[in-house]
């Protein structure tokens, strides 16, 4: 599609180490990097209200990890029983362990209803009822009457809810008549001297040219890092790309201690197995074929909130009574459930078990393994997605021209510990706000600030570092030895000490920077340059995350302290702010919690104790 005001031939070709890279320049109202959930959302909405609105995108938009999202999207539409927001409201603050944000977790329930029934007028096509109403499924840590009885809230599309949601928001993108930039590798932002977001610099994996975007405003909806670790559900992609280059602007990440580990990676391979499978009535078993989950969580047994499945699993390898000859991983049935529901409900799960674990699931248990799945940290921003940055005691302040959206985000709605079914919730919701947002704040008649005499020239010297990077060390390499590092050291238990050892880990794994070899050295189609670069940005969340783990002496959510196993509101009733500098070093500060509901009329729920 041709673009308007964009220099098709380079404008200005700073030059690094003799070598030349030439500058493409384009001006839009706003740049939305990441095509997933949140991304899509949040393009289509600007667009659709006349904002000149560009999308970048390292994958094709329907490659994006949100089309991995099995289970569904919570909403409290009491399609199938009674449902009321306040339930899902509680059933979030209580699920973050009271870590989460109570306006922004109001907003998110609220504002749920509307959202789902858009996605439906806009061609969502989700599962029915016998009456042809959305089909919702029960979810763990999901109730009814605050905590009394099992919610039904969980829109689902089968087991392929996100694919569903993806290619609908993606249609009314194109619709709308969005720009996309397909395989464009974002790599850093462009900051101004008062410290405002004015742009941001990609790659042209295609055919190797710059790209520098000038907008009024980035929107970060980049995803998560599930990559920092060995085994996750994430895709290859995910490298949490824009938290990266917030820390490089300057800008700090909140609550990165908190990383959940879903209870059903098909062991071995690591794929999602959905929570909607216990949701369906299936459970899990161990070496003595006990249903263990009613020992740990008498009342929602199976369908308990996923860290307290994760730990509880472990719990029972740890104390012998895992299945299979290394007796290291739980079986997950779902053999006993009429074949015609896994037909209409779980095709996709059947097809994955058969495919990743070798099973037929109308006849054998799954094997499964607690394997990483979500990042509650990320960038901090307010409810209507725009970024703060704060220290304590100072009032938190916008940083101008700068969002983030979808778990890129940290608003913080999942606190400690996210929901299943509230994260496709949360991708919807505030890519929605922050198209609101950007309509009251974007004028498209100004101009956007001028970007400042050196703008991308950051982004130029880590692309040309790494392109001639010279040492003897494979990126592939360094990053294993990370990789094995965060699942070892800051897994679904941890101590002090253990944390201590992965922090020197990973403070020599940075040192290790300076040794990686890049083979190829071409600009165009270089999977090993663009693999560099991700790896860069992976070390710096994984260095911040298990920095911030260590600190944090308490445990709470998906944050489980053997040395401090008691949550302590007393002391860490607070969210972390870190910061991570060149050299590795990370700073640490807190900020409170926001307590307080965003309406008056609601009522707030202080913290207690957080049982299932
Ligand atoms: O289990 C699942 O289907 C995952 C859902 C989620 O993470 O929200």
């Amino acid at each position: 599609m041709p673009e308007e005001n964009v220099h098709d031939t380079p404008v200005s070709a700073p030059k690094i180490n003799g070598q030349a890279y030439p500058f493409t320049d384009h001006t839009y109202d706003v740049v939305v990097v990441g095509a997933g959930g949140a991304g899509l959302r949040a393009t289509f909405g600007m667009a659709e209200k006349g904002l000149k609105t560009a999308c970048i995108s390292k994958v094709y938009p329907t490659r994006s990890h949100t089309v991995a999202a099995q289970g569904g999207i919570s909403a409290s539409l009491g399609n199938m029983g009674e449902d009321d927001w306040r339930w899902h409201m509680y059933d979030t603050v209580k699920g973050s362990d009271w870590l989460g944000d109570q306006d922004a977790i109001e907003y998110m329930v609220r504002e749920a209803v509307p959202a789902i029934i858009e996605l439906e007028h806009y061609g969502v096509p989700f599962s029915r009822t016998e009456e042809g109403k959305i089909y919702q499924r029960p979810f763990g840590g999901m109730t009814t009457h605050f905590g009394k009885g099992i919610a039904q809230r969980t829109c689902a599309a089968a087991d392929r809810t996100g694919h569903a949601i993806l290619h609908t928001l993606y249609q009314q993108a194109l619709k709308h008549r969005a720009q996309f930039f397909v395989e464009y590798f974002a790599i850093d932002l462009i900051m101004d001297e008062e410290g405002n977001c004015v742009g941001v610099v990609a790659w042209n994996l295609d055919d190797g040219t710059i790209h520098r975007f000038n907008a009024k405003m980035v929107v970060l909806a980049t995803g998560g890092y599930g990559r920092v670790y060995f085994s996750c559900t994430s895709a290859h992609t995910c490298t949490g790309d824009g938290n990266a280059m917030a820390l490089r602007a300057g800008l700090p990440l909140q609550d990165m201690e908190f990383i959940q580990f879903h209870p059903t990676g098909i062991y071995g391979a690591g794929c999602l197995i959905t929570e909607g499978v216990r949701g369906e009535g299936g459970y899990l078993t161990n070496s003595a074929g006990e249903r263990f989950m009613e020992r740990y969580a008498p009342s929602a047994k199976d369908l308990a909130s996923r860290d307290v499945v994760s730990r509880s699993m472990t719990i029972e390898i740890r104390e012998g009574r895992g299945v299979g000859p290394n007796k290291d991983h739980i079986h997950l049935h779902i053999e006993h459930l009429d074949p015609k529901v896994i037909h209409e409900r779980l095709p996709g799960i059947a097809e994955t078990a058969r495919i990743f674990a070798g099973i037929d699931v109308t006849r054998e248990p799954i094997p499964v393994l607690p394997t990483c799945h979500y990042n509650m940290g990320g960038v901090p921003t307010n409810y209507r997605a725009e970024v703060v940055t704060l220290k304590n005691g100072s009032p938190d302040s916008v940083v101008q021209g700068l969002m983030a959206i979808g778990e890129a985000a940290c608003v913080s709605v999942h606190g400690a510990n996210r929901l299943g079914s509230n994260s496709l919730l949360d991708l919807v919701v505030f890519g929605r706000a922050a198209a609101h947002r950007c309509v009251e704040v974007v004028k498209p008649e100004e101009a956007p600030r001028p970007l400042p005499k050196d703008a991308g020239e950051l982004a130029i010297s880590r692309l040309d570092r790494a392109r001639h990077a010279n040492g003897d060390m494979p990126t592939a390499a360094l990053r294993l030895e990370m990789q094995k590092v965060m699942q070892s050291n800051c897994a679904v238990f941890r101590t002090g000490e253990v944390l201590q050892e992965g922090c020197d880990h990973m403070q020599r794994i940075w040192a290790h920077r300076d040794r990686i070899k890049v083979e190829d050295r071409s600009m165009i189609w270089n999977s090993d340059l663009a693999e560099t670069l991700e790896l860069d940005n992976l070390l710096y969340q994984a260095v911040v995350s298990i920095e911030s783990a260590r600190n944090r002496q308490e445990s709470r959510g998906a944050h489980a302290r053997e040395d401090f196993p008691e949550r302590d509101d007393q002391k860490w009733l607070k969210h972390t702010i870190a910061w991570a500098r060149e050299d590795g070093k990370v700073e640490i500060d807190y900020r409170p919690v926001h307590l307080q509901p965003l309406s008056n009329d609601v009522q707030s729920f202080p913290p207690k104790a957080r049982v299932y």
